[in-house]
């Protein structure tokens, strides 16, 4: 019946005027306001993952598998909660991911969610698949900025970009490792993503409905110029690449550990090496120049079917702990979820959705509130362990079938 998703949408319009971000008291509340918020389409965009998202749901399951040892009768009035990256440290332990497209959530959504990330204290990083130039996010957030490096257009477009963000003041660049080509994301295909990406209007009719329904996210997106390009990527006669789908833009990502070589030499900055999944490739990375790596499957995005992160994370430590810093991201929802992390061996954890859905909800505000109820719940958390500062947390406090 036609008008079924019609009233589904009114519905959403209904929750979409009541919903505060007030009545907010975890991530999962900011999905919800995120999905009366956004269009389908860009809500299951930030949602989604690959082919049937066993990999998405296991990332955030498999903290269920930690429990804790908590150590009572201590005193913990304030538990420190800095930790030290690459030798920069951070009032909270944990960064904020690259995301791409992040302005079809928000209005230069890239610029508001690194400001909130300056105010926290920690990190930002910038996606290549980024709708504002990199230089314009440093200009808005003074803090710390990582460039998160794709290699669409080779070798020559990377170069070029690496000698931007450097001259920008970005301090470490991520390469990441895990997007040979796309990963087959079902919701995008279904709902028309990569048609809003591309952008004519011919493709933008196919979201009438949706656009009808949420007239707030129109404005917003059409005021801040239905972006349409990757203005850090320019493609020679081209000029700044057209975003498309994802899936073309990613098949020509590759990167091999020889890519790494001349990425090193263009850089000259600290590397770090985003998508690792198995204790060998963590070896590699390092034995190939890497200071730091991250335990990821790209939130579930790319190959379908790999073992959580949080699962893997103690085979990597094990291989290269000793050697460099050990980072993790997927399915952290809660500040629980990051002490767990830190138990099994990661020095920081990333957030992907938790803030994406924050930024679709309420724009910097909302990524303001996860941060603050990632910090409350880290703080809590440690006081009920027992423990006094983050980077004391150890093995001795978990337990389960992963410590
Ligand atoms: C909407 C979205 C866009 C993403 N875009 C990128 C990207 O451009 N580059 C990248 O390295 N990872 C990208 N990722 C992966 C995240 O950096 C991160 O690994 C993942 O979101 C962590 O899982 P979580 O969302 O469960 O926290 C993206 C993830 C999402 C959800």
């Amino acid at each position: 019946m036609v008008f079924v998703p019609f009233v589904a949408d009114l519905r959403a319009l209904r929750g979409y005027r009541s919903m505060r971000l007030s009545q907010v008291v975890n991530i999962a509340d900011l999905r919800r306001l995120a999905q009366r918020r956004l269009p389908p389409v860009v809500f299951d965009y930030i949602d989604g993952g690959a082919e049937d998202e066993i990999t998405l749901r296991a990332n955030e399951r498999a903290f269920a598998d930690v429990t804790f040892r908590p150590r009572q009768c201590v005193e913990t009035p304030n538990p420190d909660l800095r930790t030290t990256v690459l030798g920069t440290t951070f009032d909270v332990p944990f960064l904020l991911a690259p995301l791409g497209f992040c302005r079809m959530f928000y209005p230069r959504g890239e610029s508001v969610s690194a400001r909130e990330a300056h105010d926290a204290g920690t990190a930002y990083i910038l996606s290549t698949f980024s709708g504002q130039r990199l230089e314009d996010v440093r200009a808005d957030a003074p803090g710390v900025l990582w460039y998160q490096l794709y290699v669409p257009g080779g070798r020559a477009v990377a170069e070029a970009t690496i000698a931007r963000a450097r001259a920008a003041g970005y301090s470490a660049l991520v390469v990441t490792i895990d997007t040979p080509v796309s990963g087959m994301r079902e919701r995008d295909i279904r709902r028309g993503a990569g048609a809003l990406m591309k952008g004519t209007i011919g493709d933008k009719l196919r979201h009438a409905a949706q656009f009808a329904t949420h007239p707030r996210w129109v404005i917003g997106y059409v005021r801040d110029g239905a972006p349409r390009v990757f203005p850090n990527v320019a493609l020679p006669g081209v000029g700044p690449m057209p975003c498309g789908d994802t899936g073309v833009l990613l098949a020509e990502t590759n990167v091999t550990w020889k890519d790494l070589a001349w990425i090193r030499s263009a850089w000259r900055g600290p590397i770090v090496i985003k998508g690792v999944q198995t204790g060998d490739v963590a070896r590699q990375a390092v034995d190939a120049g890497a200071d730091a790596v991250i335990v990821s499957n790209h939130g579930g995005r790319q190959l379908d079917g790999v073992a959580a992160s949080l699962q893997v994370l103690p085979e990597v430590v094990e291989a290269v702990g000793h050697r460099v810093d050990v980072l993790m991201d997927g399915g952290i929802r809660r500040g629980a979820d990051i002490v767990k992390a830190r138990c099994l061996g990661a020095r920081a954890v990333l957030i992907g959705r938790a803030y994406g859905w924050a930024l679709g909800a309420a724009g910097g505000p909302g990524v303001a509130r996860a941060i603050a109820i990632l910090k409350a719940d880290l703080v809590r958390t440690m006081r009920l362990l027992g423990c006094a500062s983050f980077d004391e947390l150890s093995g001795a406090f978990v337990d389960g079938p992963l410590a």
